[in-house]
């Protein structure tokens, strides 16, 4: 996909189509031949209501061949993401009537200036033209828009404006990234293939990459990652990739941490696919637990992005990954496995009452990992528990923690690009919830507040490093069309974390 910019307007642009915002009954500029165009259309053909469209051809009147009038609602609601909502459905039309050119008016009006706008548009245009048609090859040939030129007002800074839209792609070229691989099943993406994409990742963006498969585990003591993996012919791996982009990030003294600041940690759920274990789960959807692994895809695809955007950073991504799966090696409710221990004497002991409840289990090994990793922060994704669901439905991630104001920035983060997330408590209570009577914790607290004993069971394994938990059950991938998502996984995550870390700020 191409963008290209010009400070000239959308309608000296010779090109299949044009599009125009509006906001509800707003009065629109122009050219006289634009505006008898609009004079001819009835009363409620186009009122500029919130993602309403209309198609004006211009017949040789005006340099572009069509108009497409898109709606963005009263302008005392707008926001960024009226914005991205709004697109969306513009570019499926496009798709519809098969144009592959058009251009877009950019920020004429004073809610929506150029510097924000401009990424929002880019942005959504991407994700919106996104679809999974490897396994489609007749669908992958049919019209798709490859260029969107966006025509500033005059005075733009238009090297700044190259740059913004360079980095939108980025994200949301890392955003299809990891929702294609989301979207493949169980029987492409095995925690193996997850670690060949990792490589892959590391050897394009020269970053280290370590991966820790059966062998190394087992001597390195990942009790958890193991219990959980063991029942699946396809192995349990841990992948690991460092991203040193902080300046002078390595040189350091010898005997010291090889790095002089300390790594920021994305820890991330990947199981590739969830029958459940020996606790297996109804038949009812259990295909969409091939995107249990949505939370690592998210890490690995976070990496990318912010080696590409060259973030001043140290940034290492831990991803666990297994296949739970019940066979004779599975692990079995009632089995008490041993963590691994990271930087303490001796790793958490867990409980197993329920096969299914893997997710924190696997995540206790990498939250270990990421702590003796010397972490300033953890943050970690995972499609944890349905009742993060059933408390948020599909329109927030679930988020916890330890620490105020790295939440206070992850909510922030999640609403200014779209991924938004919600707080949820993890209060004393919760964590009783967990106690075991022959073990540290056990692996359920019980279905009320699931969602929270979850994330209980995960606060065992950070200590006082910062951390915030994103439980992404929810998010993580839509069996709805969205304005500028289609069915399928979505990327949660990586547009709101590489918005997080494009504004940290490091302490020496
Ligand atoms: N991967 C699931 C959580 C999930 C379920 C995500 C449905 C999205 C939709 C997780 O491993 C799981 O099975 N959790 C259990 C935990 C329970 C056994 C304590 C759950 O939520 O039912
Ligand atoms: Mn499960
Ligand atoms: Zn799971």
């Amino acid at each position: 996909m191409n963008f290209p910019l010009t400070t000239s307007s959308v309608f000296t642009q010779k090109q299949p189509a044009a599009l125009l915002f509006a906001f509800e009954n707003e009065h629109l500029g122009g050219p006289v031949a634009f505006k008898n165009l609009l004079r001819r259309l009835g009363p409620k053909e186009f009122r500029g209501r919130e993602r309403q469209l209309c198609l004006l051809h211009t017949a040789g009147k005006l340099a572009p061949q069509r108009i497409l009038l898109v709606g963005l609602g009263k302008e005392k609601e707008f926001t960024i993401e009226t914005l991205r909502r709004a697109m969306g459905p513009a570019v499926k039309k496009l798709r519809e009537v098969g144009i592959e050119r058009a251009a877009v008016q950019v920020g004429g009006s004073e809610a929506c200036g150029p510097d924000v706008c401009l990424p929002a548009i880019v942005e959504a245009t991407m994700l919106a033209t996104y679809r999974f048609s490897q396994f489609k090859p007749d669908e992958k040939d049919s019209t798709e828009l490859k260029s969107l030129t966006l025509c500033l007002p005059a005075g733009v800074d238009l090297k700044l404006a190259k740059t913004n839209v360079a980095k939108a792609e980025v994200v949301a070229g890392a955003t299809n990234f990891a929702r294609e691989i989301d979207n493949l099943p169980g029987n492409v993406v095995t925690p193996r293939v997850l670690a060949e994409y990792a490589r892959a990742i590391a050897k394009e963006q020269n970053l280290k990459c370590t991966v820790l498969t059966k062998k190394e585990l087992d001597q390195g003591g990942f009790g958890g990652l193991l219990a959980v993996g063991g029942g699946s012919a396809n192995e349990p791996h841990l992948i690991v990739l460092e991203y040193d982009g902080a300046p002078g990030g390595r040189a350091l003294p010898v005997g010291t941490d090889r790095r002089a600041v300390r790594p920021i940690a994305l820890v991330g759920k990947a199981i590739t696919f969830d029958s459940g274990g020996i606790s297996i789960k109804s038949a009812d959807k259990m295909d969409e637990m091939k995107f249990d692994k949505c939370g690592g895809v998210a890490v690995l695809a976070i990496m990318k992005a912010i080696a590409r955007l060259k973030l001043p950073l140290n940034v290492i991504g831990v991803v666990s990954s297994a296949e739970n799966m019940p066979s004779a090696n599975s692990y079995r409710p009632g089995d008490i496995v041993t963590s691994y221990k990271g930087p303490d004497k001796r790793g958490v002991t867990i409980e197993v009452l329920n096969t299914d409840a893997e997710g924190r289990i696997v995540l206790g090994d990498a939250l270990s990992y990421a702590r003796e990793r010397n972490a300033a922060a953890i943050l970690d994704f995972a499609t944890l528990t349905g009742a993060c669901v059933v408390a948020l439905g599909s329109f927030a991630a679930g988020m916890m923690g330890n620490d105020d104001k790295l939440q206070a920035k992850v909510l922030a983060a999640g609403e200014r690009t779209g991924d938004r997330v919600w707080p949820l408590p993890l209060w004393p209570e919760y964590k009783d919830k967990i106690k075991s009577d022959v073990a540290d914790i056990k692996n359920t607290g019980g279905r009320y507040g699931g969602a929270i004993t979850a994330g209980a069971f995960l606060a065992k394994y950070v200590g006082d490093t910062p951390w915030a938990h994103l439980d992404i059950a929810g998010t993580a991938w839509t069996t709805e069309e969205l304005p500028y998502l289609t069915k399928g996984a979505t990327g949660f995550g990586v547009r709101l974390t590489v918005d997080l870390l494009s504004r940290w700020e490091t302490k020496l």
